[in-house]
Order: C-alpha cells, then structure tokens, then sequence
C-alpha cells in the first residue's frame, strides 16, 4: 500500500547489501514511478558514482536521490556518504540513510556526515516513501532556485555587456555629431563670415549706411552661433578628454560648471600616467558629470571637490560636496536615473559605484575601477 506518490519520476541509487531488503525497497520505489539503481556495497556505490580513485573517463550521470545502507562492508554508509559531501557535482544530492541502529548518536553521526534524513528499519513502507518525497521536493526547489540564481546571473552579465555598448555608441553618436558640426556647419559659418567681410570691404563708406547696419548685425550673428557651436561641440564631446585625458577634461568642465553655478569647485589630481583606456576615461568624466549636475540639482553645496587618484592598478574618482545629502541607504532613490546611470556606467567599465550620504552630511560619489 502506497500513501504518496511520485510528483515526478526521478533516479535513485539505493546502496543496500542485503539484497532481499534492496529487491522490496526496489519494487516499492519504481511502483512510485521511479527508476532504481542498486549498489550492493559502498564500493560499487562510489564506483557507480565515478567517485573511485581511477575514475579518469566520461562521469556517470548524478541520482537524484541516494538511499543509504549504513552497515555496509568495505567502506561504510558514513564514509560513503562523506565522499559525496566532498564532491562538487554529488554535494547536493539528498542522502537518507537507512539503518538498524536507532540511537541519537548514529542519528547525529549520520546527520554529521551529510545526510538529509535518517530512516530506521524495519521502517513502514508509506515512511520510506513519504520521506523520499520529502527530499526530492527539497531537491526540485534547490534546483529551481539554483537554475533562475543562474539565469539571474546571464541576465545581469548580458545587461551590463549592453550597458557599456549603449555607453559606447552614446559616445560615438556624440562624436559624429560634434564631428558634423565642426566640419561642416563650422566651416560653412567661417565662409559665410569671410564673404560677409568681403562684401563689407568693398561698400563704398558712408553711401550704403543701412546696408552696412546689416552686414554688422549678420557679422555679430555668424559670431554668436559660432560660439555657440563651439560650446555645443564641447559638451558633446570635449576634445580636451581625448586630447589631454581624464583630469584635464574635470578641470575644464568643474571651471565651467563653477562660472555657470557659482559653487567652489577644486580639482585634485594628476592624469594617471600611463593613459587610462579610453571606455575607462569615458566612463568616468561621464559619471563626474552627472554627479554635478546633481549637486546643483539638489545639494544647495557651496563647495564640491572632485579627484582623481591612481594607486597601483586602482583608479579612484571621488566627488564630494558639503551640501545637505540624502539618505543613501535608500537604494536606490525613488525619482531619477543618475545614481542608476553612474552605478551602471561604472560596472560597465569593470569598476563600481559606492554613493555616501546622509541628511546634513553631504555627498560623496565614489567610483572605484581597475585599469
Ligand atoms: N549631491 C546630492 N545631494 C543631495 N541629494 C542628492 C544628491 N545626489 C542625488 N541626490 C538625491 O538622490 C535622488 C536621486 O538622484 P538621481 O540623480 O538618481 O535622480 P534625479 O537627479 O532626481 O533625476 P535625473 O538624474 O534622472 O535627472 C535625487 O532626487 C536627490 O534626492
Ligand atoms: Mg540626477
């Protein structure tokens, strides 16, 4: 008589050397719906395994299960069950031991040497049975949560990969753009003005007094949009980041940002010497970018440092400001996408993001990256 029944198939290694015993605790699983493998001492157990000393070849397949006869000759169910335990691929397998002794030592010695479950015999049939069960749940849900921790793991690995790529065609897309506007609609305002000032030299003083009034105002124009373009072109991509490096580009930018907001802003550093990789030196000025335009979003600070240090093979971008902060610990703060963007611009460069802050206590940006 059964009271359970199989949820779904699974292979069970049954370790039992009296071989009467192994033929009813065989009938009674495979009535279950299982599939049966009988060893009939430890050593044909760890031999059907793979576990042996010369196991060298193809490993066999891993049992879902393992019903463990604790007095075996040759080694024991507990050694057996040891070996297991230090195994990579068999650590995860339930182990229920099946034994005459029933004391609380042999239970705790059992239990000590990895089993999952204890069974005594003669045990009632419905037990065996409802304990089998009981493990190879156990085991599904393990093995669920392990494959969607993997899948888990592939995903993250994939959006981090995806990150830096939309990193990388952010950058480039800026520079074509930048590039566009340089080559042409610079160049197209630099003839424009030379024209202009030809025509200008050549009217005669004083006889085209409103045409002249014209040709200035279009002058000033040609003038202003190409400053503006300029100013557009670095903010895009400031040439001063490929050109010169990471530090000179934060100068650049934190003497703008100063002018532009008033906040005191000190820059301490070298450009780390060799180079940094240009995804790194990218990634980074972004990340300092966005950590100030925070700071004028939401800091009310009067001073925010920004530096750059270069020990060994790590790179340390901090951005501190003296405002009034926020609590950090509430990762990550319902509204925006900065923090996201910095962290993830980070992680996509190799490196990571550690924000400190609390409320009166400022704010500090820390990237960390490995060159
Ligand atoms: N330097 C700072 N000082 C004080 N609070 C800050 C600072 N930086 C971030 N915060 C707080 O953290 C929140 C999240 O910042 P985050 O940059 O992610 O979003 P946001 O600036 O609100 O929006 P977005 O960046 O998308 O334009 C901010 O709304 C603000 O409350
Ligand atoms: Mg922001």
């Amino acid at each position: 008589m059964t009271t359970t029944s199989a949820e779904e198939s699974a292979t069970i290694l049954l370790v039992e050397d009296d071989a009467e015993l192994a033929r009813v605790i065989s009938v009674l699983l495979e009535r279950d719906g299982h599939t049966v493998r009988v060893a009939g001492s430890g050593a044909q157990a760890l031999q059907m395994l793979g576990l042996t000393e010369s196991d060298g070849g193809e490993r066999p397949p891993v049992p879902d299960l393992i019903l463990l006869d604790v007095l075996l000759k040759g080694p024991g169910g507990y050694e057996v069950c040891q070996r297991l335990r230090e195994d990579g691929r068999m650590k995860a397998v339930p182990v229920i031991m099946l034994t005459v002794l029933d004391s609380l030592e042999h239970t705790l010695k059992g239990l000590g040497a990895g089993a999952n479950d204890y069974v005594t015999k003669p045990f009632k049939n419905p037990e065996l049975l409802a304990r089998v069960e009981a493990q190879l749940r156990v085991k599904r849900l393990q093995d669920e949560r392990d494959r969607a921790e993997q899948a888990l793991q592939r995903r993250t690995k994939e959006l981090r990969a995806l990150t830096a790529r939309l990193a990388e065609a952010e950058e480039e897309h800026r520079r074509r753009i930048a590039q566009e506007l340089h080559d042409q609609v610079g160049q197209n305002l630099t003839a424009l003005g030379i024209n202009l000032n030809i025509v200008r030299s050549q009217l005669e003083n004083g006889e085209n007094g409103p045409i002249a009034a014209r040709l200035e105002d279009s002058l000033a124009i040609i003038e202003q949009t190409t400053e503006r373009i300029r100013d557009l072109m670095a903010d895009l991509r400031p040439p001063v980041l490929d050109d010169y490096g990471l530090v000179a580009a934060v100068r650049w930018y934190c003497e703008q940002f100063s002018s532009r907001t008033g906040i005191e802003t000190t820059v301490e550093g070298d450009d780390p010497d060799p180079r940094l990789p240009t995804a790194i030196e990218t990634a980074l000025f972004r990340v300092a970018q966005e950590a100030l335009t925070n700071v004028t979003k939401h800091s009310q600070a009067t001073q925010v440092t920004v530096s750059v240090t270069d020990k060994g093979n790590l790179v340390r971008l901090v951005i501190a400001d003296n405002g009034v902060g926020f609590d950090a610990t509430d990762t990550p703060p319902r509204g925006g996408w900065g923090l996201l963007t910095m962290t993830e611009r980070a992680e996509a460069a190799g490196g990571r993001c550690r924000i400190i802050s609390g409320r009166g206590k400022g704010t500090q940006i820390i990237v960390e990256v490995e060159r």
